[in-house]
Formats: C-alpha cells, sequence, structure tokens
C-alpha cells in the first residue's frame, strides 16, 4: 500500500526540480539504448517550462505522478493532442496509452465531443442551478447503468468515493470500511491508509495530514482474500458500514479478481448488512457500454464513477437504488453538495462520449489490440528469456518486469523491477510513446487505437528488450 500510494502522493522533491540544469540533455538509462531505433528528441522547452513551475506549483506538477520521480526523468508538457497522439511543447509526437489516465477512451480531441462542449459553452460555463444537461446526463446513466435508480453528479472520482463512504455510512448507523491493499479509491482522508500485513492491523496512515484517528475506521485486507474479509466480518460483526472494491484493480497494474472474490464479497456484505460498493471509477464504461457490475453480474449497493463519463472533463458520480440514493440531502440527512457539480459544459462532453460509445461499441476491438499486445510481448519476452508478464484485461493492459506468472495482490507486484520499469519508460518515451508513468498502472487502448500503432508499440517493446 505504501509503495502504491507513493505514486500518488509521494513526496516531490522540489529542490531536485530546482537544480535542473536545462541546458543538460535527458539522461538516458544506459549505452545501449540510444540505439538508432530512438529519436533524438529536443525537450529543451519542456525542461525550461518545468524549471517555471517549480517555482510557484509544489514539485512542479498539480498531481504528484506527473512529475515521474518514479521513472526518473523530467516531465514533458503536452500542449495539445488529437486521435492517438499528443504533441509536446517542443514538436514532439508521442502515440499515447494513457488517455489522461483513462477517461480519452475516443482519443484526444474527439470532434463530435468537441463541438458538442463549444456549443454548450457557448451559452455560460456555470449556473450554480439546475439545468437541463444534468437531467439528460442522470437519464443517459441510469439507462446505461441497470443498478442505478439515481445518480448524484460530482467533479471527481475521489468526491464520488467520498459520498460513497458517507452515504454508507449514513445508511448503516455503522462506522468501519474495508478497502483492499493495492487499491486506490482517491486521495480523501480516510482512504489515504497503509496496513502491514495480518487481518486486523493498527493502520498507519500513508501521508502526513492524516491522523491515526481517521485511518482508524478503515480495515485494509489484501485484495482477492476472501478468507480475510470473513475474518474481518466475524470480528467487527454488526460495525461494517461497507467493503469497497476496484472490481477490476487497476492501481496495482491490471490485477482480476479471482474467480468467486466478488461473488463471495456480495454474499458477505448482504449475511451481514452492510453495503458493497464498486469504484467504478476506471471500470465504469471502460469494459463495456456500462458497468463492470454488468459485466460480472454482481450487483453492488453503491458505485462510483469517473473518467470516462466525463470524457476528459471534471465529472464524477455516485449511484445507488432509490432506497439508497434518497439518504443524500436534501431529501435525506446524508449531506453533499458541489458548486460545479453538474456542470453543463463538463456534462456535454460526458453525454456525447457515453452516446458515442453506445453507437459505436468499440470495446472488442480495443480487446482484440490489448490481446494481441500481451499475446506478442509474452511470447517474445519468454524467447528471449527475459523477466516480463504482460496482464491484458479487454481493452487494458499492464507490463510487469516480474517473472512471477501468477499476480494476484499486491504483494506479488512490489516484487517487479521498478528500476527496469524506468528505463523501459524512458526508452518508449524517446521512441515516441507516451505510456503511463509508472509500474503500477494501467495502459489503455482507446477507440482510435488501430493495429498500425499496436504493431509499432509491439516492435518497440521489442527493441526495448533487445537492449537487455
Ligand atoms: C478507482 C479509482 N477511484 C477513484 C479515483 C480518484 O479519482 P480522481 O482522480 O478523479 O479524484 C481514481 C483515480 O485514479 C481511481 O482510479
Amino acid at each position: 500500500m505504501v509503495q502504491i500510494f507513493s505514486f500518488h502522493i509521494g513526496q516531490i522533491s522540489t529542490a531536485q526540480c530546482l537544480g535542473i540544469n536545462i541546458n543538460q540533455e535527458i539522461k538516458l538509462p544506459n549505452k545501449k539504448q540510444t540505439s538508432k531505433k530512438m529519436k533524438n528528441m529536443k525537450k529543451d522547452n519542456s525542461k525550461k517550462l518545468f524549471v517555471e513551475a517549480c517555482k510557484y506549483i509544489p514539485g512542479g506538477v498539480n498531481s504528484p505522478v506527473r512529475a515521474f520521480n518514479s521513472v526518473e526523468t523530467d516531465p514533458v508538457f503536452i500542449k495539445k493532442g488529437k486521435g492517438v497522439t499528443i504533441t509536446d511543447v517542443d514538436g514532439n509526437e508521442y502515440t499515447d496509452f494513457c488517455g489522461s489516465w483513462g477517461p480519452l477512451i475516443l482519443g484526444h480531441a474527439n470532434d463530435e465531443v468537441i463541438s458538442e462542449v463549444q456549443k454548450v459553452a457557448a451559452d455560460g460555463l456555470s449556473f450554480g442551478t439546475c439545468n437541463p444537461l444534468e437531467v439528460e446526463m442522470a437519464e443517459l446513466f441510469c439507462s446505461l447503468v441497470p443498478h442505478a435508480d439515481m445518480v448524484r453528479m460530482v467533479s471527481s472520482g475521489t468526491e464520488a468515493v467520498m459520498t460513497a463512504l458517507r452515504l454508507a455510512r449514513g445508511v448503516t448507523n455503522r462506522r468501519y470500511i474495508i478497502k483492499f491493499n493495492g487499491n486506490y479509491h482517491g486521495h480523501s482522508d480516510s482512504l489515504l491508509v497503509a496496513a502491514g500485513s495480518g487481518l486486523l492491523t493498527n493502520n498507519v496512515s500513508s501521508s502526513k495530514g492524516v491522523t491515526e484517528k481517521t485511518v482508524s475506521e478503515i480495515i485494509v485486507l489484501e485484495y482477492n482474500d476472501l478468507d480475510a474479509v470473513a475474518k474481518a466480518f466475524d470480528e467487527y460483526k454488526d460495525e461494517i458500514a461497507a467493503v469497497i472494491v476496484e472490481p477490476v484493480a487497476g492501481n496495482m497494474g491490471l490485477i482480476q479478481p479471482q474467480d468467486g472474490f466478488l461473488k463471495g464479497l456480495r454474499e458477505l456484505c448482504t449475511e451481514n448488512g452492510s453495503c458493497l460498493i464498486f469504484d467504478e471509477v476506471i471500470n465504469g464504461f471502460r469494459f463495456y457500454c456500462g458497468s463492470f457490475a454488468s459485466v460480472c453480474g454482481i450487483t453492488p449497493d453503491i458505485s462510483t464513477f469517473g473518467k470516462i463519463i466525463g470524457g476528459g472533463m471534471p465529472v464524477g458520480a455516485v449511484c445507488a437504488s432509490k432506497e439508497i440514493m434518497e439518504h443524500l440531502a436534501p431529501m435525506g440527512e446524508v449531506y453533499q453538495a458541489g458548486t460545479l457539480s453538474g456542470n453543463p459544459v463538463a456534462l456535454a462532453a460526458g453525454i456525447k462520449t457515453l452516446e458515442i460509445l453506445k453507437r459505436e461499441n468499440p470495446y472488442p476491438q480495443m480487446a482484440e489490440l490489448a490481446e494481441k499486445v500481451a499475446t506478442e510481448i509474452n511470447d517474445y519476452a519468454k524467447e528471449k528469456n527475459v523477466a516480463i508478464n504482460v496482464k491484458h484485461f479487454m481493452g487494458v493492459f499492464t507490463i510487469f518486469f516480474t517473472n512471477k506468472e501468477q499476480l494476484v495482490n499486491l504483494n506479488d507486484v512490489k516484487e517487479c523491477d521498478t528500476k527496469r520499469f524506468a528505463e523501459y519508460f524512458r526508452f518508449m518515451l524517446d521512441s515516441g510513446f507516451y505510456v503511463s508513468p509508472s509500474q503500477f498502472e494501467l495502459n489503455f487502448v482507446s477507440a482510435v487505437h488501430s493495429e498500425v500503432e499496436i504493431d509499432k508499440f509491439i516492435a518497440t517493446v521489442k527493441a526495448f528488450i533487445d537492449t537487455l
């Protein structure tokens, strides 16, 4: 847990970035990597901007992982994107597999989405009142997510999860929440928690500023360990408000739920009168035009969404049955609010994105491409005897630098060679591919990636393997 969160909230050394000599070439990991397959990229403008950024923004970034600390290089500043390509301030182009960390399933600057946003923005950016797009989004969302009778729109995934926990506690009148080691649910205080091994540990917060008291109401267990969940229910009977889970875990790299894990969580929550919360901030609309709950056939009590449903704009959502949602203010006593919640411009992007996904159904194609990445890279790594295990599910994949075959929880992925991942990241970046800058993240195939980009990507990863 500590390790995962360090990529989201890790300390950034401002001195380190202020100390940059902007005339210095980007350091390459080793001599072999200056192979002719790599472009000789100039990054002067990005470097200059980073120096300026570090003067005014902590660590030079507005979200820690963007600082590229774990991949030991300097960030690139992106000025535009179109389709699969992003362009930095020095004019370098990259084929993007990060997609703004998930939202851009239609690729960058989709024409229909941009035109809808421009149209709506021309009539005003925010009213702080009811607006018709809120109704349109709620109807569309509830039609695509069958277990959602009602939905409340917020402005981020963090906010959605915060609301979900409050709602679960409000509905059950209980205080404890079970979460899983290596699942990330945003940066609200109570979820910034690390735990040692064992079932019921003394929880230690993974961020300064989060008090022990706050995290003492979170029970952290290993993902895929249903027995541990059962034991926790025995120990804390009638005190557990909710179990929150990323159904397909993405924040320790891709780890899939083992057979029976989600079903077991559902049964334990039902037996004990607790809420099952599916955090679908990444999963939602990523694998199917709707929730992952529909794909796996398990109905949570409360779900959270974000990323794709905003089409690149700041949108999150919490949804549940009418009975549960009516506990939210102004109907019920669980308070939740937001100046920019239901913002018309943000919803315009989200609605158009969902409409396109419904119309185009790009999911089978994305899954096929991700499978091709995994199969070809795994085969090549095996042939070359290099420790790589590419995991994929539908249109997402993670290249784990490990010999380990079975990856079921954070302890397994912690053993990955993060130094080698950093070398790989820099090689890919300098070869014109922007992959997610951490070993413990997903890469996203979008609806606009084609076999052409995938083949080039695979060839470049193979070229990296050849340098080892
Ligand atoms: C599963 C999950 N939940 C919640 C969040 C928090 O979302 P946001 O960054 O929009 O606050 C994230 C962010 O990556 C996430 O992956």
